[in-house]
């Protein structure tokens, strides 16, 4: 059933989906190192709606990106996938030949392969991002993609901020009525959903870096949550405007308007400023000390574990807890401030979402993933959603052709 602002899940497509060929552009972005794939999450995110159409005799087309660079592949994930699913087939640098003759042999042939297709059966084409084409959202290739298939179904939220081909210029050209959200993408859609209308009393913790990004967010959750938390790169700036010296820790350059707005911020009683940090001394070793006590050779790198406990009434009292983004520099080991927050919000009884790859790896390393309502699998489209209330990727499934 459509309803005005939700996409219609493929669950619910009355229809027979026997024999129907259905293109399904999934999150396949997944972290690999020497062939292998690292961590699952978002592919096991893409299991439920691939075996969804398996089950019910749908024949599938895959498409997604891996990575920012045209010679990635998806090989590792067609070798992942072949595990989980039955009758997969793999076309290898399909789209690396975009715009030459041997790209209509390739598409001729993946036409004969999807007609002598059984019910169940999956292809999955390598790395749309092979070719420009994919980016500059051609129509071109958007039309030779949209008639191998009946019907659309989007299953890459993490991807849905993007207006590229496979996100947006292909659903473009299906009717509302044939193009749907797959399941996690509805999922993804209706908890983020729920972070726009905190129940009080309400907490939202900011992490990571890029103000360009995260101020917006800061500015409009202001006025929605009860308290917000900055972690991170972003709390380095904060500090230096509170006044506290912060050594030689990374602090973005902003614009004379964003440092107004992070004033405004500060000043306002809803601001958890942490007081205690964990910092590298010149001498290399890690200590944890008050935010007032910063030298100048030292660097920032962790909000301090005291300074999650000494907030943990804020978190076990809250009813609704929003999360992106980690505390500290967790790539580079930094992760103790982190981890520990994962403990506190996993063991609160709060209605509770975390998102972004550091994060939600810190929800799993302290084994906390079952006590989360839920784990979003989006960085960047999350940031967004949360910002604007909305994505092109689910605007598009929204509308009807024109
Ligand atoms: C992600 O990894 O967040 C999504 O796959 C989007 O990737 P992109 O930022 O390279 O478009």
């Amino acid at each position: 059933m459509n309803t005005p602002n939700i996409p219609t899940c493929i669950t619910e497509y009355t229809g027979d989906l026997s024999g129907k060929k259905v293109i399904v552009r999934a999150e396949l972005n997944a972290p690999v190192s020497d062939g292998m794939i690292e961590d699952d999450f978002r592919i096991q995110k893409f299991l439920p709606t691939l075996q969804y159409l398996q089950e019910k005799g749908a024949i599938t087309i895959v498409l997604a990106h891996m990575g920012r660079d045209p010679e990635d592949t998806l090989e590792p994930v067609a070798e992942y996938l072949s595990d989980h699913v039955h009758t997969m087939m793999f076309y290898k640098d399909f789209f690396h030949s975009y715009g030459t003759d041997e790209f209509v042999k390739n598409t001729n042939t993946l036409q004969e392969d999807l007609s002598h297709a059984t019910p169940g059966d999956v292809f999955l084409l390598d790395n749309i991002r092979q070719t420009g084409a994919e980016k500059k959202n051609d129509s071109k290739l958007s039309e030779i993609l949209v008639n191998l298939a009946d019907l659309y179904v989007h299953e890459a939220f993490p991807a849905a901020h993007r207006k590229h081909m496979s996100t947006y210029g292909i659903p473009t050209l299906f009717s509302r009525e044939t193009k749907f959200s797959g399941i996690t993408f509805h999922r993804e859609h209706q908890m983020l959903s729920k972070a726009l209308k905190p129940t009080s009393p309400s907490l939202f913790i900011l992490g990571g870096a890029k103000f360009d990004t995260k101020l917006p967010l800061i500015e409009s959750f202001l006025p929605i949550y009860d308290h917000i938390m900055i972690g991170g790169a972003l709390a380095n700036n904060i500090f230096q405007l509170a006044g506290f010296n912060v050594g030689q820790s990374l602090v973005e350059d902003v614009t004379p308007e964003q440092e107004e707005s992070l004033k405004k911020v500060l000043a306002n009683d809803k601001f958890l400023l942490p007081n205690r940090v964990t910092c590298e001394t010149v001498s290399g070793e890690t200590i944890e000390k008050d935010i007032s006590e910063v030298l100048d050779t030292d660097t920032i790198y962790d909000i301090s574990t005291e300074y999650i406990n000494s907030i943990s009434e804020h978190v076990t009292n809250a009813k609704s807890i929003l999360w992106n983004g980690p505390l500290g520099y967790y790539e580079g080991g930094f992760d103790a401030g982190t981890k520990r927050l994962a403990e506190l919000v996993g063991q609160s009884d709060s209605f509770s979402i975390a998102g972004g790859g550091d994060t939600v790896d810190a929800v799993y390393k302290t084994t906390q993933e079952t006590h989360f309502d839920h784990l979003s699998s989006a960085g960047g489209a999350m940031i967004d959603y949360l910002s604007d209330g909305e994505l092109p990727g689910v605007n598009i499934l929204l509308q009807d052709l024109k």
